[in-house]
């Protein structure tokens, strides 16, 4: 695929379902939670418009579903910008990137998902379109070879990435902005699951939205994705509000523990207990062990249990935690006690 064909510029978001689309918010104002990186970007947005310039490049950065794409939306929204939406993976040749950047105006977003995922040639041509607004292009061939230098408007990239570590030092450097998005809190979560239930025209008593709040990992696009679950059980049973009973009822169903551990995290667990007393195990053992692929371990499912202290990494690799053994009713080990 062409990047070309695999943007989606703001007003044509035709890929994605109407309600997942009304489930984003729009402005700082209604985008909860991420209070700090909220109030240094609106900081920085009022200075760029009061200077009339583009604002400079943002790297959002953390785990999936917390929010990045969201936010860059809501940065052009609030800059009164376009935004073209692209990924890493898409731009598969430095012409792609070119044709991208020369359809641009002036103040415009260009938002590259993935980021880390950009192939080198193509991450080449970014450097100097960031730094000095300008490409240069070889075209010719052989003897008639000859570079033209292409200015470009002022524009403002957006990168998100879920593994910054990944990100080369020439390109994390010429990001002005980087935002590390975090975990959501329970109070910040619960204001999520109360919004969202506002859009599906559903009722939530509080408690219940506590309960979907403290066990969904910190994470919004995983708390809508249980609260359409439990919308389900509600309305099944015949529920007008959906209520704590059925609330736990169903998570429980799901498979979703009371720490807010799924069926994944807890083999990804079982397996370092049972089968490497716990550990240390290197990423790659650990990968092959339980048939899921090492980027999305260490992006999504490692840094939630590093968070709530289920495992903890050493030079050697990650280890079980006492509180891992705990979790899933094991017995202590008894050699390093
Ligand atoms: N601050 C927020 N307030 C309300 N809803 C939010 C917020 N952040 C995210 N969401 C909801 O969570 C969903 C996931 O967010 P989003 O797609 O922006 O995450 P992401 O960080 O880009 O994930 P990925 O790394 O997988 O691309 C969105 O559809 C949105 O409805
Ligand atoms: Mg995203």
């Amino acid at each position: 695929m062409s990047a070309k064909e695999d943007i989606t510029s703001s007003e044509s978001k035709v890929d994605e379902a109407p309600i997942e689309q009304s489930l984003r918010p729009q402005s700082l104002k209604q985008y909860l939670g991420q209070e700090r990186v909220k109030h240094d970007l609106a900081i920085y947005i009022q200075a760029a418009k009061q200077r009339d310039e583009a604002l400079d490049h943002v790297l959002l950065y953390g785990p999936p579903g917390l929010g990045k794409t969201t936010l860059a939306f809501v940065i052009a929204h609030e800059l009164g910008v376009e935004v073209k939406s692209t990924s890493g993976p898409a731009i598969e040749k430095a012409g792609d990137l070119v044709a991208l950047l020369s359809d641009l105006n002036p103040g415009d977003v260009l938002f590259i998902d993935e980021i880390h995922r950009l192939a080198k040639p193509v991450e080449e041509v970014l450097y100097s379109a960031m730094e000095d607004y300008y490409i240069d292009i070889v075209i010719g061939e052989g003897q008639t070879t000859h570079a033209v230098h292409v200015p470009l408007p002022p524009f403002t990239l957006i990168g998100a990435t879920t593994l910054a570590g990944q990100l080369s030092a020439p390109l994390r450097d010429r990001f002005g902005i980087v935002e590390h998005m975090q975990y959501y809190t329970v109070p910040e979560l619960e204001q999520i699951v109360v919004r969202s239930s506002h859009v599906f025209q559903t009722e939530i008593q509080s408690q219940a939205a506590h309960e979907l709040a403290r066990r969904s990992r910190g994470t919004p696009r995983v708390a809508n994705r249980l609260l359409k679950r439990v919308r389900d059980f509600a309305e099944v049973g015949g529920e007008q509000t959906i209520s704590l009973t059925t609330t736990s009822h169903a998570l429980d169903q799901l498979q979703v523990d009371e720490q807010g551990l799924n069926q994944t995290d807890r083999k990804l667990l079982a397996t370092m207990i049972k089968s490497y007393h716990g550990g240390p195990i290197g990423i790659r053992t650990l990968a092959a062990n339980v048939g899921e692929d090492i980027e999305t371990i260490e992006a999504l499912y490692e840094p939630y249990l590093l968070q709530m202290g289920f495992i903890v990494m050493t030079p050697r690799g990650r280890m079980a935690t006492d509180k891992a053994y705990l979790q899933l009713g094991l017995p202590l080990r008894r050699h390093d006690k």
